[in-house]
Parts: C-alpha cells; structure tokens; sequence
C-alpha cells in the first residue's frame, strides 16, 4: 500500500495519479480508512510531526523534493531508506533558472537597466561568454545539468564538490582546502550544494569577498538556486550595498515566504523569485514514483536513496 501524505500540493490530484500508474496495487490518503500497518511506502512532502505514526509495515520513505534536508530533521523519521526524487524534467526546469540568471548577468543586465532608468548613452561591451567564469558550487544532478547546459553557450566552467568531478570542460575543485581556489577564479557564482551542517550559511560575506572581480563590470554575482538555509542574508545586503558583489538573484530564503520587511525586496540589484527555480512536475514524479514501487515489489533495489550520514 501507498500513503500519500503531501503538504502544501494537490495531494488529490497526485492520489489520482498514482492510481492510474498502479493499478490494482491500493493507494490512501490521510482522511481514508486502511490500516496503518499495511502501508509500505509513505509518499511525502513537509511531513506532519505523526506522518509516521503506526506505519509499523514500512519499506521506504519516497520524497516529492529532491533536497531532502527538511525531511532528514523529522523528529519521528522512520529507519528506512529515503528515496529522492531524481528527474530529467526538474533537472531542465532548474537548469532553465540558472542559464536565464546567468545570461542575464553575463550581459550586465543590473548596469544597462540602471541606465535606461537613468537615460544615460553609456557603452560597454560585456565580456565574451568564454571570458566569464561560472563556479559551480554541487555537482551532482543539478549541477551537472547546468555545467552540460552552460557549456555550449561558451561560458569557462569550474565546479566544486565534496569528491573529483571529471565532466569535460569543467575545472573540478574538490573539498575545504580548494574552496578559496575555486572563488578566487569565479566571477558569477551559483548554488546547487544541498543543505547539510557543512554548507549552512557557505554564502556569506567573506565568500563573497573571495570571488574575482576584475571581469564582471561591477563585480562578482551570486545565484542562489538550492537552499535559503546556505545564505546569510544580512551578508547580501551588506554586499550589495557595498559593491562586493554586484547583483543576486536568490529563489530561496532563510525563512520562506521571504517576510514583507525583509530588506532583500527593495534591494534593485537583487533578483527575487519565489522558491519557483525548479518543480517537480505530477507527471514525471507519478512515473518516477510508480516505477520505484513496481520495481521494489518486484524483488530490485531501490534507487537514489539518500545517505543519512551525509545529509544528501
Ligand atoms: P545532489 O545530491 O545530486 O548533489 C549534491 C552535490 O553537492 C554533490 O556534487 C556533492 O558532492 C556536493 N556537496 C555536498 N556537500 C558538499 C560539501 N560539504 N562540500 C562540497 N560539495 C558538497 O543534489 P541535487 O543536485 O539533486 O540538488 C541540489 C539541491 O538543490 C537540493 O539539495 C535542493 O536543496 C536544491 N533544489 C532546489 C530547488 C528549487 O526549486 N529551488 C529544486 C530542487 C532542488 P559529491 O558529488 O562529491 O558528493
Ligand atoms: C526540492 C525543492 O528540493 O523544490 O525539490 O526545493
């Protein structure tokens, strides 16, 4: 038996889903009447603090987000694996968020939309894509998706992650002991780490301070697409005020909806966006899902499961 227990999202619609793609095998919600010790998988998303209760029967936790550090603090958060979601369609959705913020800054948006304000005739040519550094901060699903989408726009890449990276055209740089390499070279730097004790709070002030600046008329630029929780963000308005960096885009905050006197919002060199970069679409997390399930019964392992002691 599935139990969907979705927070926050048409849970009726993906119950629905679910169905059409199981079949026979029996799919609940909440307010349904099943017993709690039949249920095998528990399909979540901000769980409730009883999600679990009673779910003596359980073989997985499968999770509609792909980062997983809220789920992985649940207090009640059963001993089964976790599994994540994991699909080319959010891939290309958050993809599409960063090569548009990329550009976007790349092309010096921040200066020539000053200007127009400004109706200033003032000429400066951007520098080549190849001439602008993008560092990668995670490597993984995400941000290798976005290396492999940025590559052909020409940009110079480099990454950084816990373990060496080998994705052509991409400097790895790997662990503590790079990371000031890795920033010293960035000029327009984006955020795909997931949130674990190790990279909370990575986008500060002295991070900030470490990217290059010689390129990027104005400075360096952050954009922060993986968790509010990387961010300090009294941090980014002393940055941007003072010109350590020149513009953000962020679609994640350190408290989500961003509260209406937050100083970010009146901040015009930072781009705002609702937690929208990338969602999991019904469609595929039904298929991706459905399959996970089928396969498990059918005596396979289960795929991308979260490592717990890493945090991702
Ligand atoms: P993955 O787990 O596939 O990749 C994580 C990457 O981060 C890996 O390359 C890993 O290194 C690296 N990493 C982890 N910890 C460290 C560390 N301490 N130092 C250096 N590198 C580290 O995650 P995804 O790419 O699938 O997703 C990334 C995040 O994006 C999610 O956790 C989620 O928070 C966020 N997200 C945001 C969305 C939005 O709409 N804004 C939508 C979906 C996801 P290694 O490979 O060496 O282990
Ligand atoms: C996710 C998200 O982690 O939407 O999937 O943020």
């Amino acid at each position: 038996m599935l139990l969907l227990h979705l927070s926050d999202v048409d849970e009726a619609g993906w119950a629905e889903g679910f169905r059409t793609a199981l079949g026979t095998y029996p799919v609940v919600r909440r307010g349904d009447d099943f017993d709690p010790a039949a249920v095998r998988y528990i399909f979540v998303w901000k769980p409730r603090p009883d999600a679990f209760d009673g779910l003596s029967g359980l073989k997985a936790v499968l999770s509609l987000g792909a980062g997983v550090d809220a789920l992985l603090k649940h207090e009640q958060l059963p001993d089964v694996p976790v599994v994540r979601f994991v699909d080319e369609d959010l891939s290309q959705r958050m993809s599409d968020y960063v090569v548009a913020h990329v550009t976007m800054h790349h092309r010096l948006y921040t200066r020539f939309r000053a200007d127009q304000k400004a109706r200033r005739w003032s000429q400066l040519y951007p520098p080549a894509a190849s001439e602008t550094t993008v560092g990668i901060m995670g490597m993984g699903v995400l941000g290798q998706d976005a290396a492999r989408r940025l590559a052909p726009l020409g940009f110079t890449l480099r990454s950084w992650s816990r373990t060496e990276k080998q994705v052509d055209g991409v400097e790895s740089f790997v662990g503590t002991e790079q990371f000031d390499a890795f920033l010293a070279g960035t000029d327009i730097l984006v955020n795909l780490l997931p949130l674990t004790p190790e990279t909370t709070g990575i986008l500060n002030y002295e991070t900030f301070s470490k990217l290059a600046r010689e390129r990027l008329d104005g400075g360096p630029v952050i954009i922060n697409a993986a968790r509010g929780g990387h961010q300090r963000e009294a941090d980014i308005v002393r940055a941007l005020g003072d010109g350590t960096l020149a513009a953000a885009s962020l679609d994640v905050f350190e408290t989500e909806p961003l509260p209406a006197d937050s100083a970010l919002w009146a901040i015009e060199n930072c781009y705002i966006t609702p937690h929208i970069a990338a969602i999991s679409s019904e469609a595929s997390g039904v298929r991706y899902f459905s399959d996970i399930i089928r396969a498990h019964e059918a005596g396979q392992q289960l795929i991308n499961v979260v490592d717990r002691a890493r945090g991702y």
